[in-house]
Formats: structure tokens, sequence, C-alpha cells
């Protein structure tokens, strides 16, 4: 074991030991570094002005991906490589991003504008020429993380557009490979000050091992979740165990009729995979999940360990029957998703277990699925009431139907009444409209910022009608149809009520 955090940052490893292991990465910058480039603005992953680019090795390759500074604790960047906006121009010259955005006035008080620089350097990154121009939709999931108080987002957006017109700067790779080989540790870290461990297990066996020894210890995924605990709640988190490193965790697999996800892998690479296999059906929400940074760092198993009832992964993996493997001390054991959730807060996870993977089952040709996110705004927010719904239909006749809610109860939550109501029967406006009755019985939602009892009940219940509007056999509906059939019944007062009008 050793215990200095390393880190490459302006062309140097760095070596640090007298830091708590939760000191982030933004306050390190910032008051130890004094690299100020870095903003904060919320300290809760919300504004983007923290955005900076992490580089870091998978299956031998350089991977860089922006995150929010203001999340990530400093041990968690052992091995990686930290890049901020000081990184890009030469004493001479800006980096095209930098000049693009000068160009097209996209900065005014300029506070917003390293973390608007580095998500765009990302996507710049991304990109090796010759490629067809970025279109509007990729600029807005790069830059779906970055919010701008004073210069409005069209001048930005035709940075994006404008920064490669500029003369390329290529970023060299090999060199940041080289640096990374040389941080990469044989053994596992242990990190220790004053009286804070910090353990980075390499293996899923040290890990159990570790989880026997210290039962008391946070696991830590990406710290999205965790990050605000201590910069929002001043949570003391005692020993932490940082799952990150466990190779096991990260792999992804498709045998036996199942895509099997590790728990670490980010959430951005889960549902690039999902959405592979359920194009239609889940790619809004993969783009409407977070943003860009934190699907970065964040992790499918810490949503679903997480378990809040707000939580955007469960409803639609609850309703394809997904199953969650728990890993402990006496071996593996899998169960129902659903069957995780014992009540707030409350999961079947042992002392000794951790997630290990979510197995989620492939399409079926006469599966019928769709999921919906509701919320204020299109991206970078938390769901008010999040749908899903998937059955099998044969000759019009439902079967296997999975009903399943967030934002709708004190857990993510089967509507079993209303499954009842459709089960055996035709796919019809009868069916559906029991079903929606029966939703009722299923739950009885709580008021809160987010949106009120009643507007999450009603909501559940025209979002069931809209799954059969675009399902039903008889001429179905496409989303699009329905969406535009929405927006023409809105009113100007309520954004959400789109939905709503589909009666
Ligand atoms: P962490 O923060 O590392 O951990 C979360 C919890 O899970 C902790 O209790 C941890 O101990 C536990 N845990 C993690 N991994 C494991 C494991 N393998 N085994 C056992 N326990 C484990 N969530 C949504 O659903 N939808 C959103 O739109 C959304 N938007 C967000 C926007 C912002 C700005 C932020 C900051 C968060 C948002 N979240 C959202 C919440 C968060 O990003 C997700 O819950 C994320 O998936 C958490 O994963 P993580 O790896 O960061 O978990
Ligand atoms: Fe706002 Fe980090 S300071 S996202
Ligand atoms: Fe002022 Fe964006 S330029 S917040």
């Amino acid at each position: 074991m050793s215990g200095t955090i390393r880190y490459f940052f302006q062309k140097q490893i760095h070596q640090v030991d007298q830091i708590p292991p939760t000191r982030t990465l933004l306050q390190h910058l910032r008051e130890d570094l004094h690299c100020t480039g870095t903003k904060e603005g919320c300290a809760e992953g919300d504004c983007g002005a923290c955005t900076v680019v992490i580089g870091d090795i998978s299956n031998g390759e350089v991977t860089m991906k922006s995150v929010n500074a203001c999340l990530q604790l400093m041990p968690t960047l052992d091995g990686k490589a930290i890049f901020t906006v000081e990184d890009l121009s030469t004493e001479t010259q800006l980096h095209p991003v930098q000049q693009a955005m000068v160009d097209c006035h996209g900065s005014q008080c300029g506070f917003c504008t390293p973390g608007f620089v580095m998500s765009l350097w990302d996507l710049y990154l991304d990109r090796e020429p010759p490629c067809a121009p970025l279109t509007r939709k990729q600029i807005d999931i790069a830059l779906s993380g970055n919010l701008c108080r004073c210069t409005g987002y069209r001048p930005i957006i035709d940075a994006a557009h404008h920064m490669e017109q500029l003369p390329r700067v290529d970023f060299d790779k090999q060199t940041l490979l080289d640096a990374l080989r040389q941080l990469q540790r044989s053994e596992a870290l242990h990190y220790r000050y004053h009286d804070q461990d910090f353990y980075a297990p390499q293996s899923l066996s040290g890990l159990i091992t570790l989880r026997q020894q210290v039962p008391e210890a946070c696991l830590l995924a990406g710290g999205t979740d965790i990050g605000i605990w201590v910069t929002k709640q001043f949570r003391e988190l005692g020993p932490i165990i940082y799952l990150g490193k466990v190779k096991e965790l990260h792999d992804i697999r498709q045998e036996d009729g199942v895509l099997e996800i590790g728990a670490a892998v980010s959430l951005d690479d889960a549902y690039r995979h999902i959405c592979d296999l359920y194009p239609d059906e889940l790619t809004e929400l993969w783009q409407r999940f977070a943003s860009l940074p934190i699907r970065h760092a964040g992790t499918l198993g810490g949503n679903v360990a997480n378990g809040s009832p707000i939580g955007d992964s469960m409803p639609w993996l609850i309703a394809l029957g997904s199953r969650i493997v728990l890993h402990g001390a006496d071996g593996e054991r899998e169960m129902p998703l659903e069957d995780f959730y014992l009540g707030y807060q409350k999961k079947a996870l042992r002392a000794d277990e951790i997630v290990r993977a979510i197995r989620i089952p492939l399409p079926h040709p006469n599966r019928i699925f769709r999921t919906y996110k509701l919320a204020k705004r299109f991206d970078q927010d938390i769901s008010a009431v999040c749908a899903a719904f998937s059955a099998e239909l044969t000759e019009g006749r439902l079967s296997n139907v999975r009903i399943a809610f967030g934002g709708m109860a004190a857990t993510p939550k089967r509507a079993s009444h209303a499954e009842a109501a459709l089960n055996q029967q035709h796919w019809d406006e009868a069916a559906v409209q029991a079903a929606m009755a029966a939703l009722a019985e299923d739950y009885a939602p709580l008021s809160d910022m987010r949106a009120s009892a009643a507007y999450r009940l009603q909501t559940a219940q025209h979002l069931l009608k809209r799954f059969w509007l675009e399902t039903r056999i008889t001429a179905p509906l496409s989303r699009q149809s329905v969406n535009a059939f929405s927006a023409s019944t809105a009113t100007a007062a309520t954004p959400t009520s789109a939905l709503l009008e589909v009666k």
C-alpha cells in the first residue's frame, strides 16, 4: 500500500499527502495550487463554472472527459491527468476554442467562460478531422452542464461551430499516455490523512475483503451524489472505499439474453450501450439525465445503489425486468431490482455487500416499451415524475405488463393495480382508462417543490395514455406527432402541461 496521491498536471507529476480525502479538486486547484481560472459557482454540479477535463487510461488508450471539479474528491484523481483552462493557450496564442469565443462574442462577465471553454475543448478533442460539421444537437449535449447568466447561449453556440473553422491544434496523446503509465500502481492506494482513511482497491476480492474489515466505510463511486454530501451538507464521511479502480466493476458483457453492466461503468458509457439496444425508447432519457460532465463521472451502480425515489434509471430498469447483482463475503446473489428497495433510503444490501452489476434483458420482438421524464427543464434537471411502461403485445392482447414510476412514492415502485388492469386485456381505450383509474390505488404521491401531488397523479395517468397512443396497433401515433399535438394545445404558463393535454 502506498499513501501519496499522484496526478499529472501542467506537464508535471504532482504528489500530495497533506490534504483531507474529502478535499475537492476545485478546492485543491484554487486554494492549494492557486490556479484560479476554474471557477466556483454552485459547488453542486449544476452550473458548470468548475468544468475541467480529466485524462485517464482505459484499455491501454487515453480517454479525456469533462467533469465538475467541485464534486471530485482529490484521492480519486490518483493516477489521472487534470486539464484546466490554464492549459489551453500558449504565451502568444489562444486555443481555437478560446479564439472562437472571442470572435463570436461568447463572453460578457466571463465567470462561466472557463467552464464553457473546457466543455467545448472536450467536444473538440472528440473530433478527429475530417469529420462532418458539428450539429446543434452535439453542441447542446456538450454544453448541457454549463449555465451562463449574461451572454445568452447563441454566441456560444456560434463559437462551437466556429472553433472548427480555425486552424486545428492537435493534442499530444502519446506524451500523456507515457505520463499516465508512470502513474499506474501495482498495489492499491491507501491514503491516510490525520485519522481518515481512503482506500482504492483494484480487484473485487480486495474490495470485499476491505468491506469486511471496514464495514462502516462509505462506498464512493462517481461522487455525484456523495460530493454534495461533502460540499453542501458538510457530512463527515469517515473511512472511504473508492470503487473506481476495481477492474471487475467496469465490465460490460452481453450473454444469455442479458446485457450486464458493471456498477462502476459511467452513466454515459452505460447508457451508450443500453441505447444501442433500445435507441427509440431510451436515447432521450440518456440525453436528459443530468449533464454530460455528471454522466462522465456518475455511475449506473451509484444511481441504482443510491436508489433515490426520483432517480431516472430505476423506472425503466424495473419495467424491463432488470436484476441487480450483489457481491459479498459469501459470494454473489441477485434479485429483481424492485425487491432491492425496502423503503425510503432502505435497501436489501448487507453490510459486507456491494452492488456488482445490473443485468438488463435484451429487446424482445413483441415487447412494447417506453419511458418518459417530466422535469421543468429539458436537461440538467431532476425528474418530477419518471415513468416506464413495458408489456408483451401478441395479437392485440397484453401480457407481462410492467409499469414503474419514480417521483410517485418513497421508492421507485411498480404499479401493481394498473398492471393487473391491463394484463390479458386488449390494448384498447377501455383498458387504458381502467388502468389510469387503477393508478390512483397504486400511488399517493407527495407535493413538493417539483410538483404537487395532484399534478403527479394526473400526469402519471396521462403518460400511461400517451404510451397507449404511441404503441396501439391501429394507426399508432409516433412520439413526434404526440409531441406536436401536445405542443399545439399547451399553455405558455405551464410548460410541462404539454403532456397533460394528451386526452
Ligand atoms: P456516488 O455519489 O459515488 O454514490 C451514491 C450512493 O451510492 C452512495 O450511497 C454510495 O455509497 C452508493 N454506491 C455507489 N456505488 C455503489 C456500489 N457499487 N455498491 C453499493 N453502493 C454504492 N440522478 C438522476 O437519476 N437523474 C438526473 O437527472 C440527475 N441529475 C443530477 C444532476 C446533478 C447536477 C447532480 C449533482 C446529480 C444528479 N443526479 C441525477 C444524481 C446522480 O448523478 C446519480 O444518482 C448518479 O448515478 C450517482 O452515481 P455516482 O457514481 O456518482 O454515486
Ligand atoms: Fe457549479 Fe461546480 S461550481 S458545477
Ligand atoms: Fe457572465 Fe456567462 S458571461 S455568466
